[in-house]
């Protein structure tokens, strides 16, 4: 199959986000790359899910991605192809849900785990965790960016995440949570179950939501 010029560009971008362990569905990585385009400050809107099939067929083909052992539609890197020696991890991400943020750290946060050699109970744990705080920053944050370090220091592993508030109507957020199914306020609940220690601090001078969480590896 031959590729576009501006396909060829897109299969570039998804193979320098494949190390760091993303995997989706075709609509997440169109997601990623449209991400990219915009962390470059490049309109975004031209790529097409076609333009991404094209290239993910291609790393079908190279054997650079696979499907899913659970769910055959998500498409995973190949192990060997993920980064080594991986023991801290940070980046930023836009927030809003356009760029499919919970599975992108969600996945990235699965890999690192594993090249890690957590153990599957912790792994779940600091998932189900970190996708609260990850489903929070996308909820209330203002959907730019959002800044994310994971690290492991011998037993301990350290999660921060730091967001931007957006403005809301503190009236109609309150009706909104008490009166609706929507939120039920579990996300820090969660998280306090799952991690060994958790601070969230809400900044009013900087509109800043900065999370920290400590998780003691088994
Ligand atoms: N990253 C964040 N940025 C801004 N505000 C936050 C952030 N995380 C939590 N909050 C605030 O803390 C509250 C509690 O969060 P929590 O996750 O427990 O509940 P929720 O998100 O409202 O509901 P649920 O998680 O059950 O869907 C939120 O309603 C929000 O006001
Ligand atoms: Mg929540």
């Amino acid at each position: 199959m031959s590729l576009s010029q501006e396909e060829i560009e897109i299969l570039d971008y998804i193979k320098l986000m494949l190390p760091s362990g993303l995997s989706g569905y075709p609509a997440d990585y169109l997601s990623w790359v449209k991400m990219e385009y915009k962390k470059k400050g490049k309109p975004h809107t031209n790529v097409t899910m076609k333009n991404i099939e094209n290239c993910l067929a291609i790393l079908k083909d190279e054997k650079v991605i696979e499907p899913s052992k659970n769910d055959p539609r998500e498409l995973c890197p190949n192990s060997s192809i993920l980064q080594k020696s991986w023991n801290k991890d940070s980046y930023e991400i836009f927030g809003a849900f356009e760029f499919s943020p919970i599975q992108y750290v969600r996945s990235r946060l699965e890999s690192f785990l594993k090249v890690n050699n957590v153990v599957e109970d912790d792994l779940v744990d600091v998932s189900i965790a970190t996708i609260e705080a990850i489903e929070n920053a996308a909820k209330y944050g203002d959907g730019n960016s959002v800044f994310v370090s994971c690290q492991i220091i011998g037993k301990k592993l350290e999660l921060q995440i730091i967001n931007k508030i957006k403005d809301v109507d503190l009236e109609t957020e309150l009706l909104k949570k008490y009166t609706s199914a929507t939120t039920l306020m579990k996300g820090v609940m969660v998280m306090q179950k799952l991690f060994n220690h958790v601070d969230l601090q809400i900044l009013e001078e900087t509109q800043q939501a900065k999370l920290y969480a400590e998780k003691i590896l088994t």
